[in-house]
Parts: C-alpha cells; sequence; structure tokens
C-alpha cells in the first residue's frame, strides 16, 4: 500500500471552490491536512449575481469534518480581486505553497452572435483570473522557495467545441500562460499544470454528487499532482469518469524545401500530404525545440 499523502502544514488557495470539482478539491486537501482558502464569488453560471452562501458553506464543511479553511468572497476577474484572495492565505496561514485557479462561467454563443460583453466577461473570469491569482501566488511561492499551480484548462479550448469561441479562446491561453510559466517556475522550484475536469456539475448542465460522473472523480489527479512528492510541471491532463490521461502539443516531422529554394505557394499545395501527416511527431517542450526538426533535413 501506497503511504496516505499528506498536505500537514501546506497552505492551498482555491479559486471558485464553492461547489463543483473546486470545492472537491477544497473538502480533500482540507482533510488531508491543507489549510484552505475557500474563494468563491457565489454568482449564477454567467457570472452574473453574487453571494457569500457557497463559499461559507463549503468552509463549514470543512470546519465541520475538523479541517481549516477561511472563506474569501472576491472575483478573480480582476487583478485586485486575485491579489486580495493570495493575500488572505498570506494574512491567515502566513503563505501560499498551492494555488489552484479553477473559477469559471460560461456565456456559450454561436460565433456570428458573440457580444462584446459575452467575450469579455469570459476572458476576465478565466484567462484574467487565472493571471490574477497566479501572479501573487507565483511572487509568494518564489520567496518561499517553491509551489504547486494547477490552472483549469478545457477539453473545448484544447479541442474546439460549437458555441464557445470565447470560452475555447480563454481555455486556450490558459494553456499558453501554463506553459511558459512552467518553464519560469522551474528556477525557483514551482510547478504549473493544467487540469481540463470531466464532471457533472452546474456548470454542464447536470450535477451528480456520486458515481464516475460526480466532481469528486477529478480531484486524485489533482491532489496527486500538487503533493510535494509530484515533480511534473508544464504538463496538461483530462481528468473525469474515473479517467485520467494527458494532452500535448505535438510537431509532425513536415515537409523542407532545400535551403536555397524559392519555395512557391504550387509547391506547397504540391506536398500538403508531406506537410499534414502526423507520423514521427514529437512532444515539444519549449519554442527553441520547435526549430530541431529542421536540422534533420539539413543533415540529409
Ligand atoms: N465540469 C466540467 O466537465 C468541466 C469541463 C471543462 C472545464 N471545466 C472547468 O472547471 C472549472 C470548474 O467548473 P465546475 O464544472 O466545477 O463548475 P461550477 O459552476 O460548479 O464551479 C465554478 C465556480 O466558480 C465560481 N466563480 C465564477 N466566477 C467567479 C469569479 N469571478 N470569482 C470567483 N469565483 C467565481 C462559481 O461561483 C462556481 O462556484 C471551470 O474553470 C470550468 O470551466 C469544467
Amino acid at each position: 500500500m501506497a503511504q496516505p499523502m499528506n498536505f500537514d502544514g501546506k497552505v492551498a488557495v482555491i479559486t471558485g471552490a464553492g461547489g463543483g470539482v473546486g470545492r472537491q478539491y477544497a473538502l480533500e486537501l482540507a482533510a488531508r491536512g491543507a489549510q484552505v482558502v475557500v474563494n468563491d464569488l457565489g454568482g449564477a453560471t454567467d457570472g452574473t449575481g453574487g453571494s457569500e452562501t457557497a463559499a461559507a458553506q463549503v468552509v463549514a464543511e470543512i470546519e465541520k469534518a475538523g479541517g481549516v479553511a477561511v472563506p474569501n468572497f472576491d472575483s478573480v476577474a480582476t487583478l485586485e480581486g486575485g491579489q486580495r484572495i493570495v493575500d488572505t492565505a498570506i494574512e491567515r496561514f502566513g503563505g501560499c505553497d498551492i494555488l489552484i485557479a479553477n473559477a469559471g462561467i460560461l456565456r456559450d454563443k454561436s460565433f456570428a452572435k458573440l457580444s462584446p460583453e459575452d467575450l469579455q466577461a469570459v476572458l476576465d473570469v478565466h484567462l484574467m483570473g487565472s493571471f490574477s491569482t497566479a501572479q501573487p501566488a507565483f511572487r509568494q511561492m518564489k520567496e518561499a522557495g517553491g509551489g504547486k499551480i494547477i490552472l483549469t484548462t478545457s477539453s473545448s479550448g484544447l479541442f474546439g467545441n460549437f458555441g464557445q469561441t470565447n470560452y475555447s479562446a480563454a481555455k486556450m491561453g490558459i494553456w499558453g500562460l501554463m506553459r511558459t510559466l512552467s518553464i519560469e517556475g522551474a528556477r525557483s522550484n514551482i510547478q504549473v499544470n493544467c487540469i481540463a475536469p470531466a464532471a457533472a456539475t452546474r456548470l454542464t448542465g447536470g450535477e451528480s454528487e456520486t458515481g464516475s460522473t460526480s466532481p469528486r472523480s477529478v480531484m486524485p489527479l489533482v491532489l496527486a499532482a500538487v503533493h510535494e512528492s509530484c515533480s511534473i510541471t508544464g504538463e496538461t491532463f483530462m481528468a473525469g469518469y474515473n479517467w485520467y490521461t494527458r494532452c500535448f502539443m505535438a510537431q509532425a516531422p513536415g515537409w523542407a524545401a532545400a535551403e536555397n529554394a524559392e519555395v512557391s505557394p504550387e509547391d506547397v499545395a504540391a506536398h500538403w500530404d508531406q506537410i499534414r501527416a502526423t507520423d514521427g511527431f514529437r512532444e515539444i517542450d519549449h519554442a527553441l525545440v520547435s526549430m530541431e526538426p529542421l536540422k534533420e533535413f539539413r543533415k540529409e
């Protein structure tokens, strides 16, 4: 039997932890010894409104089970809000070892009908909400000598989904933030990864507390990734339905013309098959590495 994973002495900040998958992270981290900041604005799924009930209820649940938690009701959508959320952890518990940026809303619309408001609101909560909390947490972790950050992406961002251009753009922006932050964080012992949850929650239109579709099923991968024993960084995982898998960005070998050739659009059209072929793809973990396949062609 593996040693139980313990989070004694760790401080965790979880945004959007008043319900869904965020609540599951908060309950289990607290049950395993972490001191938790339970942030939630408590609004509707489209981001309108607000209430202290959701975060307060999760804190009450944690305390009833003998855990330690404090609520925070700020919105992640502004830099000031994000700063206050992380400051709550520093002021109440003396640090911030773990950040799980999870808060989210939906404003689904087909692209032609998407209003500026529905675009901005989604970018603000997801993309700005990841920056607004990750930056103060990252600064604190740097000073403390390390930490763990999980940002929340989505299969809709990674792969696309009808009616979600705003959400997909925000979620893929978060992926880019994670990639570069993991490279910067490596110098300071800060690991940064992305989770793409799959669960029945109020956001996906069918809350379920039990079974493999419940948000609980996302939690084990996230807890394993933020435990001090895990050194994985820069990676993206889908989790839910009791299924755990990695998604990654890869590059195909492609086609290269001779170094001194003047390539025409017709040349490209004639080589679409080779340019598009995915055989022999490789995972790319740094922008500089993406030029390396060219060396193979130049060797010939
Ligand atoms: N459930 C899924 O299948 C699924 C799939 C892909 C991605 N996700 C992502 O997972 C995350 C959690 O979603 P969920 O399914 O648990 O939904 P949820 O609605 O149950 O949880 C999201 C929480 O974020 C809170 N929130 C919204 N705006 C906020 C703000 N500005 N500041 C602070 N809190 C705010 C909400 O009040 C809510 O409690 C989201 O980022 C979502 O996009 C979920």
